[in-house]
């Protein structure tokens, strides 16, 4: 009785309008308490050649020191090869809790030869893969598999105004069927309009150019928030491809408030004015922001568990992972890697038995040899006790003897007898 057969054996579906309230329509309600009072997680992964604001951008974008104490800040930084650091940071927002995790490759195109400079990325980047995919095909799995694989990676663009370098093209070749790739144009107040409009353009060209496939944002309706935040009144799906149209986005960063005309604004001041940091005229920060975190964040994590994932697990599948071992264990049928699994949970078993009566022995031996030990030393604190009143006893009994050879020399001297001296002073007392 497979899907098939049942799918004949259902009947034809009819449509039906309820008059009245029956109550279903409250369904998405429940979904969204449910949602809510679980929280939700991201992982963001930022890949770009150092000093092009990453962090700054970062902090500005989540309005918090995402990036704070344990930062040494871009030129403190030591230069070694690509390093992956993660940094994990609870957001609360109208009762909504979102669980960021930052993903940092400081190290990235910092060195004369960048070849395969990538690779730690990728091996990060699998390797989560790679725990999801264990966690979801364990017999025992827990009630929620813990997501910490990468949902978003911006890639930084350095505004060279010279199109995308060849470590660029050669990253998001790498790296587009694992992870959704933005790509950003960093300090774009350091291009005019113009600049930054045929930049965009070359990069745009390049990417189809190579066969890159960057994170493609679909079509979304804009909550009305957003739309309020996009600044436009035409429509919400009219404002989405406006900030579509803006792909690449060219991005300033700042953790500095400047004041503008008596308003408190996030921005970089020069001597000749302000580059807003969250003025769509300025920059397309908002845009990013808004498509990122306000209508394609949910995308994004569906897209990285039905493609990016998906892919991974075929390619595991398949036999075509990288470490042979991990496939040949995905690749057995369920039965026997249950029974594998149970194994290995018999063997662990077995092996805690062992190690738990050893300690038992060990700790029994310990009171039996500590008992020994006080047994020892209150024998011979009683020896000891023993000597001593021995010796008291020698000693009292001499001067006992030398009292009685003094008494008896005193009574020979004196021609009477202690008693006898004791008997008659009574009498005197008497009479
Ligand atoms: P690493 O941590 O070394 O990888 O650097 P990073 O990419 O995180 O750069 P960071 O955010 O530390 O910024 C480096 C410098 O660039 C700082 O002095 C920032 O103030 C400055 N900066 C950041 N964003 C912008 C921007 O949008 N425009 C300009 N002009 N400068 C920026």
């Amino acid at each position: 009785f497979n899907k098939l057969d049942r799918d004949r054996t259902l009947p034809e579906k009819k449509t039906k309008e309820i008059e009245s309230y029956v109550g279903f329509a409250n369904l998405p309600n429940q979904v969204y308490r449910k949602a809510v009072k679980k929280g939700f997680d991201f992982t963001l992964m930022v890949v770009g050649e150092s000093g092009l604001g990453k962090s700054t951008l970062i902090n500005s974008m989540f309005l918090a020191d995402i990036y704070s104490a344990d930062y040494p800040g871009p030129s403190q930084r030591i230069k070694k090869t690509v390093q992956v650091e993660t940094s994990r940071t609870l957001l609360k927002e109208n009762g909504v809790n979102l669980t960021l995790t930052i993903v940092d490759t400081p190290g990235f195109g910092d060195a004369v030869d960048n070849s395969n400079c990538w690779q730690p990325i990728t091996d990060y980047i699998e390797s989560r893969y790679e725990e999801y995919l264990n966690e979801e095909s364990r017999v025992n799995r827990k009630s929620q598999t813990v997501d910490t694989r990468v949902h978003c990676c911006l890639y930084f663009i350095a505004p060279s105004g010279h199109g995308l370098k060849p470590l660029d093209v050669e990253f998001m070749q790498r790296l587009h069927d694992k992870v959704n790739i933005i790509p950003v144009i960093a300090k774009a107040d350091t291009m005019t309009p113009e600049e930054c409009s045929h930049f965009k353009k070359q990069i745009l060209n390049e990417v189809a150019q190579h066969q890159i496939k960057i994170y493609d944002f679909p079509d979304e309706v804009l909550p009305p928030t957003a739309v309020g935040a996009a600044g436009a009144g035409s429509g919400a799906g009219a404002v989405d491809r406006k900030l579509r149209d803006r792909i690449p986005m060219a991005v300033v960063g700042s953790n500095t408030i400047v004041e503008v005309d008596g308003k408190k604004l996030r921005g970089r001041k020069y001597p000749w004015g302000v580059a807003e940091v969250e003025n769509l005229e300025h920059c397309d920060f908002i845009a990013l922001r808004n498509m990122l975190i306000c209508t394609h964040l949910q995308d994004l994590k569906d897209v990285t568990d039905s493609v990016h994932y998906e892919n991974y697990r075929c390619r595991k599948l398949a036999g075509l992972g990288h470490d042979s071992k991990q496939t040949r264990a995905s690749n057995k049928n369920p039965l026997a890697q249950m029974e594998e699994e149970k194994r290995e949970h018999d063997i662990k078993m077995k092996k805690m038995e062992t190690e738990m009566e050893q300690v038992f022995e060990m700790k029994v031996k310990e009171k039996k040899q500590k008992l020994k030990d006080s047994e020892a030393d209150l024998q011979r604190r009683h020896e000891q006790m023993k000597k001593s009143l021995e010796l008291q006893i020698k000693e009292l009994e001499e001067k006992r003897k030398a009292l009685e050879a003094e008494k008896t020399a005193w009574e020979q001297t004196n021609g009477i007898t202690i008693e006898e001296l004791r008997r008659r002073s009574l009498e005197r007392e008497t009479v």
